[in-house]
């Protein structure tokens, strides 16, 4: 079977405009990153994802993008950048960018151009609809199939007199960020989908001329240098012919735009076309492919011939909310045992593929706050992390600040956050009749900016992420004087030490990047164990990942420790004790 060079990677996520800032107005930038390539390097990681950096207006931090071929000012020039990717190269260290291409900003000159000529050639560039009267609407409980919005013809399209009557959206999808999908547009009868935020329109993948100019665009970028893309929302390229509504999942009588457009029959084909005119299989691209199941691996990920190198494992980081609707009011319990099997099945699913493996990136919390209980939420407890997420079969993902342990923030108000997802489910939560104190405490819980807070570089005024005297875009996480790369640089016990020396023992073994994975002591409850095997070569990692000491009957193996958090590992007569959330990495 042929090797990629991705599989062997470990990749370093950098949302940049929380990593350093260099010019003083307290946002990082890329000199800031390119300043800190020596610490990338010395952890091990050999790639880079960069969060967009492309110009954009911030209304979703970059994920809006304004224009696909120029740095934002914010973040520096299009020589910083190319000056970044030539410093990495020097290291070693390959640049993989976010590419956001389900939707661009609402100031892309082509929606602009659309919204001036919605029947024109941009117009095609959107999901355009009409609107649905409001009393053909309000005969049905929740809009009809029948009653989704019309296509455009130079009739409906015309702005007209009546344009400022009460009209409904095309459907009842909710946009992932809340409220209806559909946004109307100024003095028509015309709405445009928007699957996140309304400056968000997402991008018509069915036109023609749209696709040849996104295919030219990322090839810019591959030529530039890049080694790859992240895809962002990628699986919502694709939405149902005819739009059709379907039955309200919540009180607003809306229903989650996933059943319209997450994952449709028809998709596979369009990221195909996608590949082969642009990033082909040697380059790394990772899907954010919510929605993917077992039978859609091999499309995805196969290592044959797969749309992507790979997607992440998603399977069990929202275990603390109930399904489908993912409001973060609405959770749940859940166990150790049941986060093991899901991160095993994904394992199980991906035999002939690959997968990218994470716990943390800027869409979710800490992991020491999200994966840990209480009395886990130390190094022992992080490490442990560290070797559950570095060592399954996959390309392993390091976020900004997960490796010197950084944690979730507690603002004291919702205006104090700037994430858009934050204040719309603060609003849902007390919609639903949560108290003030309830709704931020699930903001704490769940917040993106739990993980945008600035990098906590040393214990320096606002953590020596910007100059003394500027103001952090985003409030520093108070811990800083405790929790910084610098003092972890100086401790040779410290979380980053620890981080080091896995990511070195990952990147030097082939059994390690290459091999089979197989669940061990899968009985045992709390203990999440495996074995990566390549030939005979074998490799078995144990993570306690509870408050009370496990014992293991090694039977007449003798277990050799390459690595424990705990410094030694405990074996007497055959029998391995794993301490409060130990891990022990080691061969037989
Ligand atoms: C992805 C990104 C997220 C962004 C969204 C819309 O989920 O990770 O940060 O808000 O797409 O682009």
């Amino acid at each position: 079977m042929h090797r990629y060079w991705w599989q062997n990677a470990v990749v370093y996520q950098i949302y940049p405009r929380s990593f350093k800032d260099t010019n003083g107005d307290g946002i990082g930038d890329i000199p800031g990153i390119t300043s800190k390539l020596d610490y990338i390097r010395d952890l091990g990681a050999n790639v880079i994802w960069l969060c967009p950096v492309c110009c954009s207006p911030m209304a979703d931090n970059g994920y809006d993008i304004s224009d696909y071929d120029h740095i934002d000012p914010v973040f520096g020039t299009d020589e910083d950048f190319d000056e970044l990717i030539r410093e990495a190269d020097r290291r070693g260290i390959r640049i993989v960018m976010d590419m956001v291409v389900n939707h661009c900003s609402s100031e892309h000159r082509w929606f602009q151009e659309a919204l001036k000529d919605p029947e024109g050639k941009y117009g095609g560039y959107f999901h355009i609809r009409k609107g649905v009267p409001a009393q053909t609407a309000s005969e049905t409980a929740a809009p009809s199939a029948d009653a989704a919005g019309e296509a455009l013809s130079s009739e409906t399209a015309a702005r007209s007199s009546d344009a400022a009557a009460e009209l409904l959206p095309p459907n009842n999808w909710r946009s992932i960020f809340g409220g209806s999908a559909w946004e109307r547009i100024p003095g028509t009868d015309l709405f445009y989908l928007h699957i996140f935020a309304k400056e968000q329109p997402d991008l018509n993948w069915e036109n023609a001329e749209l696709r040849e100019e996104i295919y030219a665009m990322i090839n810019r970028w591959i030529k530039k240098g890049i080694a790859g893309f992240r895809m962002d929302a990628i699986t919502y390229l694709k939405k149902e012919e005819g739009y059709p509504s379907y039955p309200a999942d919540a009180e607003d009588g809306l229903v989650s735009v996933k059943h319209g457009a997450l994952n449709k029959p028809g998709l596979v084909d369009i990221l195909r076309e996608l590949r082969d005119r642009t990033y082909g299989r040697e380059l790394l691209t990772v899907g954010e492919a919510e929605g993917v199941g077992k039978d859609d691996m091999e499309d995805f990920v196969g290592l044959e011939n797969g749309v992507f190198s790979m997607i992440f494992d998603f399977s069990f980081c929202s275990l603390n909310l109930k399904a489908p609707n993912f409001f973060w009011y609405d959770t749940r319990k859940w166990s150790v045992d049941e986060l093991k099997q899901a991160a095993f099945k994904t394992q199980n699913y991906s035999r002939d593929g690959w997968i990218g493996t994470c716990l943390e990136c800027h869409d979710q919390p800490r992991s020491i706050d999200h994966y840990l209980p209480e009395s886990g939420r130390n190094f022992y407890g992080a490490s442990m992390l560290a070797a559950f997420n570095l060592f399954r079969r996959g390309t392993p993902y390091i976020y900004q600040g997960e490796e010197i342990g950084m944690r979730n923030i507690h603002l004291k108000t919702i205006s104090e956050y700037d994430d858009v997802s934050s204040k719309n489910q603060y609003a849902r939560a007390t919609d639903a009749g949560f108290s003030e104190e309830e709704a931020m405490s699930f903001v704490h819980d769940m917040s993106r900016d739990n993980a945008r807070t600035p990098f906590q570089w040393n214990s320096n005024e606002n953590a020596g992420f910007t100059a003394t005297g500027s103001t952090p875009w985003l409030a520093v996480n108070p811990d800083y004087t405790e929790i910084n790369a610098e003092a972890e640089n100086e401790n040779p016990a410290s979380l980053l030490k620890w981080y080091r020396k896995l990511v070195r023992i990952r990147r030097e073994s082939d059994v390690l990047s290459y091999g089979d994975f197989e669940p061990a002591y899968r009985d045992i409850p709390g203990l999440a164990a495996f074995r990566r095997v390549l030939d005979d070569k074998e490799i078995i990692v144990f993570c306690n990942w509870q408050d009370a000491e496990i014992s293991v009957d090694l039977g007449d193996k003798a277990l050799t420790s390459v690595a424990d958090n705990y410094g030694t590992a405990q074996i007497n007569g055959g029998r391995l004790t794993l301490r409060p959330f130990e891990a022990l990495i080691g061969s037989f």
